[in-house]
């Protein structure tokens, strides 16, 4: 029985790489792919979304929604700097003739979400590697159809590490720290991939010379493109000798539970503005979530890598 799957995002690079993932893998299902503001603004992500999508040739094709278009409170935060201008790295996409490899919904983001959960009540996992914007409008707007959620998976979060956007913070939830905070007091059954376990794994040269770019195909091409990987210098973009897989270990949760080891703990998300803008704190409460803290990186690795191919 295939997982009935939403993911909600804001490609950028590894979201890119995380949704080549998810409809690479026979064990999920993709019934929909919402785009939020986060690491480009959100008609970039919309673009973004319907290249990727392009890129991949589902053959059952999603349903697209576009989601917020800035934080519940204060400014959108992009990061560009890592994601490149156009929120892929710059990467040549050949979207070939006929695009519409994703169905557009009329209706926002939200309202996509809590809809295919009222059809499949108990049966739908929300995935989420962007920050928790649209997560939190669907918890406003309609409390009784995200509670039809199964569970919800998210990528966000420094818990017992240092934060990669600011000392303390992580992308995801400092962008939008108080729809973060609306999400994790809300009762739902929440997994959460922070920086404290997808740091652990990333692409190095090695990986890209020997496994990547012998695969040779439009998807390991992309690969290559996107993370600005020089063949000639060994490097990634920037001089960079890593490239954190955040945004794919979330799916690869939701593929195979028993690659990562959890911890039940309280979490809240400092939402006063300051040096601590987005911080996550362990708490000692009732309303508890999953943290994962470890990971087999190998075999998840491997994972990533063999479905690159066709
Ligand atoms: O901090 C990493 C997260 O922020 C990833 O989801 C990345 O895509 C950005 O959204
Ligand atoms: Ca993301």
């Amino acid at each position: 029985m295939k997982k009935k799957v939403i993911i909600d995002c804001d490609v950028g690079v590894d979201d890119a790489l995380a949704l080549i993932l998810a409809f690479h893998s026979p064990e999920l299902e993709v019934k929909a792919i919402t785009g939020v503001n986060g690491n480009v603004p959100l008609d970039l992500v919309f673009i973004n979304i319907q290249k990727v999508l392009s890129l991949i040739r589902p053959g059952q094709r999603p349903l697209i929604a576009r989601g917020a278009d800035r934080p519940l409170k204060g400014k959108p935060v992009y990061a560009h700097s890592f994601h490149g201008a156009d929120g892929l790295g710059g990467a040549k996409i050949d979207r070939g003739e006929g695009g519409g490899w994703g169905q557009i919904f009329p209706g926002p983001a939200h309202e996509l979400i809590t809809g295919i959960a009222r059809q499949h009540p108990g049966e739908l996992t929300l995935m989420a590697i962007g920050p928790l914007t649209n997560i939190a409008l669907g918890l406003q707007k309609d409390p009784e159809g995200m509670r039809k959620l199964k569970e919800v998976v998210i990528m966000g979060g420094a818990v017992r590490t240092k934060g990669n956007i600011t000392p303390r913070a992580e992308f995801n939830i400092f962008v939008d720290p108080l729809a973060a905070q609306m999400v994790f007091e809300a009762g739902l059954p929440i997994t959460l991939a922070p920086l404290d376990v997808t740091h652990q794994v990333f692409l190095n040269p090695q990986l890209l010379e020997e496994r990547v770019r012998p695969i040779n195909n439009s998807i390991s091409r992309f690969v290559i493109d996107s993370l600005g990987y020089d063949l000639a210098r060994h490097r990634f973009r920037q001089g960079r000798e890593k490239f954190h897989l955040h945004d794919p270990l979330t799916v690869g949760v939701v593929i195979n539970p028993a690659l990562v080891e959890k911890e039940k703990i309280a979490i809240q998300v400092e939402t006063q503005e300051g040096e601590c803008w987005g911080k996550i704190i362990e708490i000692s409460g009732d309303q508890k979530v999953e943290v994962c803290f470890k990971v087999d990186s190998p075999k998840f690795l491997e994972l990533f890598l063999s479905r690159l191919e066709d």
